[in-house]
């Protein structure tokens, strides 16, 4: 089978300003990360705020352009942005935003709205698109009294569901969810993550799944990529990754989510400063914060490596020696 998408050493650079009359600064917030992800799959984004998640979820959508590498959907490059193949491909990828309300105009209601994509890509018989809403409605949860209702009328799980049936409507390949469910109460979110979940499955729908919140994304993903500062750090099934972490930094994220029965022996608590891609560290670019950090750390960027099938880590330490400095 191949991959629905892949993403070839995608690079995303900013020039941030340091203050009202800085000079610019180039900011690295997607720093070559590269991964696939295979049909019906769903692979999990985690990291600490400014890790590049978002940065990295806009560009596998092609809506925030790679200053180095390139995206495939399908086995083909992912055309320009606002060109009208990119527009086409549009129908089969879409995004879900944190905030619903942000997502939704508050003068349409949200049958109107869920049915949107079927006009702009001209998907359905006119006739047949009032049922495909009605059906849409029902498969995340919303009732069909519910139809007519502004986002103002709903609550914010409902709208958030407003805004999934909309991103389902015109039948896509690949959903890019960005913190989907961050914004809704904890206890709507479950209920939000399993109905996403179920609908994933029943329709093969492969998955980005960018959060900070490791429980959900346990939950919810196939396999799952770390990011810090703008890089994977590792990657494996979510099964693996979360019973037994190989890098320090994965090690310290999943120790701060205890599972019973399932803690880790030696907790790794996090240090130090959180990361700040204008001041990315040499080297390992987690090394002020590694409990077990060498010398080598200091100057040679640890490249992902593969530690066993399905399975990579960004560390020295984990890897083995380096066979050279490599920046
Ligand atoms: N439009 C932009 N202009 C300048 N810098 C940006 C822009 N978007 C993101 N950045 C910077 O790029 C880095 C990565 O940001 P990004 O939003 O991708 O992180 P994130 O992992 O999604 O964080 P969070 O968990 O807070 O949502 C950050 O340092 C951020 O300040
Ligand atoms: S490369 Fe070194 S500093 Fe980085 S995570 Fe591994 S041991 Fe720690
Ligand atoms: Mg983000």
């Amino acid at each position: 089978m191949s991959p629905l998408i892949e993403a070839r050493g995608l690079v995303r650079v900013y020039q941030v300003r340091r203050g009202l009359f800085g000079r610019p600064i180039p900011v690295r917030a997607v720093d070559g990360v590269s991964l696939t992800v295979m049909p019906g799959e769903t692979l999990g984004i985690v990291g600490e705020s400014g890790s590049g998640k978002s940065t990295l979820g806009r560009m596998l959508l092609g809506v925030d352009d790679a200053q180095e590498g390139e995206v495939l959907f399908e086995g083909r490059p992912m055309p320009a942005m606002n060109t009208a193949e990119w527009r086409a491909l549009r129908a089969k990828m879409q995004l879900v935003y944190q905030d619903p309300l942000a997502a939704l105009d508050r003068r349409l209601t949200i049958a109107v709205q869920i049915g949107e994509p079927l006009e702009i890509h001209d998907l359905l018989p006119k006739e047949q698109r009032a049922s495909h809403v009605a059906e849409l409605m029902a498969a995340v949860g919303l009732r069909s009294d519910q139809a007519d209702r502004y986002p103002h009328e709903l609550s914010g799980g409902q709208r958030q569901r407003a805004v999934i049936a909309r991103a389902l409507a015109s039948r896509p390949r690949l959903l890019v969810c960005d913190e989907p469910v961050s914004a809704l109460d904890v206890s709507i979110q479950a209920q939000v993550v399993n109905m996403m979940r179920d609908l994933q499955e029943e329709h093969r729908i492969a998955m980005v799944f960018i959060s900070h919140d490791l429980k959900v994304v346990r939950n919810i993903a196939d396999r799952v990529a770390v990011m810090y500062l703008g890089r994977i750090v590792e990657e494996a099934s979510s099964d693996v990754l979360f019973k037994a972490p190989q890098h320090p930094y994965t090690q310290a994220l999943v120790s701060s989510v205890p599972v019973p029965g399932q803690l880790l022996e030696g907790r790794v608590i996090l240090q130090g400063e959180p990361p700040n891609p204008a001041n990315r560290p040499a080297g390992c670019a987690f090394h002020p914060r590694c409990p077990i950090a060498r010398d080598i750390c200091r100057s040679a960027v640890p490249q992902l490596r593969r530690i066993s099938e399905g399975r990579a880590a960004a560390c020295h330490v984990v890897a083995g020696e380096p066979v050279q400095a490599e920046a």
